[in-house]
């Protein structure tokens, strides 16, 4: 705590309160003992959607939106990017330290040991129809991993957490890689643990009849860039569902499958997947301009733009549009990539993206990167939920170790009808005079 105090004067009863600031946040449980009279509630803060409210203290991950800057525990997602792999970045995410050669060692040894699906969790993939949507099939195993492992629900046994973050790390990828081969009909394809975090996610999903799948490096250093960008993002909103469900000390794994289903959403992780179907609809870059007028005139979003924190460049894009550029010199080019590179031209040039801060997010690169190494649409938020398991687990964690943290539980302004009492049945729908 520091000693800065906001003062405020309620201009109703003319009193004065001295409230204590802590990093320019005050603590709206403050405002309570702001009253008309004693049995007044007292004030409460309003703020649908999180706009300005801090929902916790976090050591993880810091963005300033402002300039552009992504960091995980301090150091720069660009760093990170050119100079660890992917599980290297876990860890340091999870235990707040980049790990010796030793610890790495380790941290991998327990990951892999952790990618088998129980026989039964197969099967219960193969319950899907022909065409189910793969982020389905991901929310609904993550969450029946759940019946697989009982003891996960001892949430506050340290030592059987870091076992569940062990498996669900180790298992994620496995899932995804079925729900992929689910789609195509081909048969499911077992861990190697020979190959690294991606390698083995490759061999999972493009393994046929030869004995040994050799990934090609550029693309499997390209997925772990990815990776590694997708890992955190402080209190996004399907990190705020996994700190939300799990306050309830509900077991990791349904846990995190609340978090993917709030990833799935077009306006979240699912984004990528509508920037591929925008550029589709758009199909030739003569179309740009009437696009973008129909945007501006109110007619959907610009998808892969705008973000709830960063008003400048998304540091992410800048690094994706990258990686994306070294998978190309393997794949070729998409020719999606002129269109989008085009349409963010213009967009950014134009006025009604200028003024409300608009640039590019991790979204808009990500998918043609995707498509171009073979993927569909449907599997591009299975693809983010990978990495993003990190970040819900070690932000689980963190709340489960925060004194302050309890069962998350908003207040609300209630609007409805005061006490009324119930009519017989041929009297509702009878406008009863009052009085
Ligand atoms: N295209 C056109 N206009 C936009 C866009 C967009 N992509 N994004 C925001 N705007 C406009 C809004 O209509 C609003 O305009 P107004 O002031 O005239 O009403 C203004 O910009 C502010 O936008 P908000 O919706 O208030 O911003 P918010 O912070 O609530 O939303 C969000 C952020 C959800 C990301 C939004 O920008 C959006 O829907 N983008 C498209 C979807 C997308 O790419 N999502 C991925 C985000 S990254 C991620 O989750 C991994």
């Amino acid at each position: 705590m520091t000693d800065e105090i906001l003062n405020i004067v309620d201009k109703r009863t003319n009193a004065s309160y001295d409230v204590p600031l802590f990093k320019d946040a005050i603590r709206t449980a403050d405002l309570k003992k702001i009253k008309t009279d004693p049995d007044d509630f007292g004030v409460m803060g309003y703020d649908p959607a999180f706009l300005n409210t801090a929902s916790c203290q976090s050591s993880i991950t810091f963005i300033d939106g402002d300039k552009g800057i992504l960091r995980y525990r301090g150091y720069p997602i660009e760093q990170l990017a050119e100079k660890c792999s992917f599980l290297e970045v876990a860890y340091l995410v999870l235990f707040g330290e980049l790990p010796t050669e030793e610890q790495l060692k380790k941290f991998v040894t327990n990951i892999t040991y952790h990618t088998m699906l129980h026989e039964t969790t197969k099967k219960f993939l193969e319950g899907f129809r022909y065409d189910a949507h793969p982020m389905g099939m991901f929310i609904s195993t993550v969450a029946a991993l759940s019946t697989m492992y009982p003891e996960s629900r001892h949430v506050h046994d340290a030592s059987n957490r870091e076992l569940q973050i062990y498996r669900l790390i180790g298992k994620v990828p496995t899932i995804a890689a079925y729900t992929y081969r689910h789609g195509l009909g081909f048969p499911y394809v077992y861990p190697d643990n020979d190959l690294t975090y991606t390698e083995n996610f490759m061999s999972m999903l493009w393994k046929m009849a030869e004995p040994k799948y050799h990934p090609n490096p550029v693309m499997a250093r390209a997925l772990d860039i990815l990776f590694i960008l997708h890992a955190d993002h402080e209190q996004n909103c399907s990190t705020n569902v996994m700190r939300s469900v799990g306050s309830s000390q509900a077991d990791p794994f349904v846990s995190a499958a609340a978090a993917a289903a709030a990833l799935s959403g077009p306006l979240h992780g699912g984004a990528n997947e509508e920037v591929l179907r925008m550029l589709d609809e758009i199909g030739t870059k003569d179309r740009i301009p009437a696009y973008i007028e129909s945007v501006k005139s109110g007619r959907g979003k610009l998808m892969g733009f705008g973000h709830r924190v960063y008003k400048n460049y998304d540091p992410r894009a800048r690094i994706i549009k990258w990686a994306a550029d070294q998978v190309f010199q393997v794949t070729g080019r998409n020719p999606k990539l002129e269109i989008a590179l085009e349409l963010e031209r213009i967009a950014l040039e134009d006025e009604y993206f200028i003024k409300r801060k608009l640039y590019p997010n991790v979204d808009f690169y990500s998918g043609i990167m995707y498509q171009a190494m073979g993927f569909k649409p449907e599997m591009f938020t299975v693809l983010f939920a990978i990495p993003r398991t990190v970040g819900w687990l070690a932000q689980w964690q963190e709340m489960l170790q925060d004194p302050e943290q309890k069962i998350t539980r908003p207040r609300q302004i209630y609007t409805g009808h005061e006490q009324r009492d119930v009519a017989p049945m041929d009297r509702r729908g009878v406008v009863v005079a009052a009085g």
